[in-house]
């Protein structure tokens, strides 16, 4: 079965092994917001899986080039394996793919960005790139708060690099700007993302303002969109609801309070998240001398009641220690009373 592997990946947690180049294969491990890789030989494959692949782990998806085996793993170490026809070939696996995370120099120049955005959007496709394994087929992306279009375009190049299918749509309410990126391959609308009701699978937001994150954040959960990467922008809300008696000596001083506001508001974002089926990061995504807003949200939708159930009750306790009630909750609240 481990012969002419293209990928492994153990879940939950999550673990992935990827072959590359000279007979190695790199495995990847995410801890909290820090993804740790490490190569070994193609011949210690097996001797790693068998010692990696142990409870607490339940399951994996080996990816071969002759076919896809899904292992299920019982709580005494018993094996029970599935084998489908393979859905992966080792082109599109290879170390040239996953080395070119990032567009290149003359597409950037042609959209005239800046340094600073550049280090963004190329960070952005890199964590982009590592939940790609995720995309459903045919995907369609949204990018909420699109603005110039730079991350839109760039991730369709990028896409486009990797032969993945997919449509991707960017909407921003600055008309002017919309009417000024025209493109064949790019979906561009001119309005207000609150009234964007399509279906999608993958959100993307890049800075979008203020509460503008929560409300493309409540489209993506109606939908149950697979894929969610969204580094907000200023956090004012909180700032002006927050109260806690206990919180006082951090709150009564006016730049702790922001900061604390704005982390708040991201934890909040995230419990949300999970209490509606999604495993979330929070990402540090560029240096906080690039921009102080510089943590991303990435999540996943993998419902699991339990987790879910946590995850309410983190937010309840959260929400009533901070007295706050947050755009995103608000919007929650309202679909679930409707
Ligand atoms: C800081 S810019 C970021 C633009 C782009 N994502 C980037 O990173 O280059 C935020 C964009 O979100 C758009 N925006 C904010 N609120 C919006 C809303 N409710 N509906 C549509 N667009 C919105 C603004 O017009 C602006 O272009």
């Amino acid at each position: 079965m481990l012969t002419n592997v293209i990928q492994i990946v153990l879940s939950p947690p999550r673990l992935v092994a990827r072959r590359l180049p000279n007979n190695l294969f790199q495995i990847t491990e995410q801890k909290g917001t820090k993804a740790f890789h490490k190569n070994i030989p193609e011949n210690d494959l097996e001797k790693w899986f068998d010692s990696t692949f142990q409870p607490p782990f339940k399951q994996a998806q080996v990816y071969t080039e002759t076919a896809d085996y899904h292992i299920l793993l019982d709580k005494k170490g018993e094996r029970k394996i599935i084998k489908k026809p393979p859905t992966k070939n080792s082109d599109n696996l290879s170390h040239n793919r996953l080395k070119k995370t990032i567009v290149d120099e003359p597409f950037f120049q042609k959209l005239g960005i800046s340094k600073d955005k550049k280090n963004q959007v190329n960070k952005f496709l890199e964590l982009f790139n590592d939940v790609i394994d995720e995309l459903p087929k045919n995907a369609k992306i949204v990018d909420f708060g699109c603005g110039k279009g730079y991350l839109t375009f760039a991730l369709f190049e990028f896409l486009k690099e990797k032969k993945v299918d997919c449509s991707i749509t960017g909407i921003d309410s600055k008309i002017d700007v919309i009417d000024k990126l025209k493109n064949n391959n790019i979906h561009l609308i001119a309005g207000d993302i609150k009234d964007y009701n399509e279906p999608f699978d993958v959100l993307i937001a890049l800075h979008a303002c203020n509460t503008a994150t929560d409300i493309a954040l409540e489209k993506a959960i109606l939908n149950k969109t697979k894929i969610i990467l969204a580094a907000p922008c200023c956090h004012q809300e909180l700032h002006k609801q927050v109260k806690s008696e206990n919180l006082n000596p951090l709150l009564k001083h006016g730049i702790l309070k922001e900061r604390f506001s704005a982390l708040a508001t991201d934890a909040i974002r995230g419990l949300i998240l999970e209490s509606c089926g999604y495993q979330v990061q929070m990402i540090e995504f560029v240096d906080f001398t690039h921009t102080p807003k510089n943590i991303l949200i990435r999540a996943v939708y993998n419902p699991r009641p339990s987790n879910m159930a946590k995850a309410k009750d983190h937010l309840r306790e959260f929400i009533d220690f901070l007295n706050v009630n947050p755009t995103l909750m608000k919007l929650r609240n309202a679909a679930n009373t409707r």
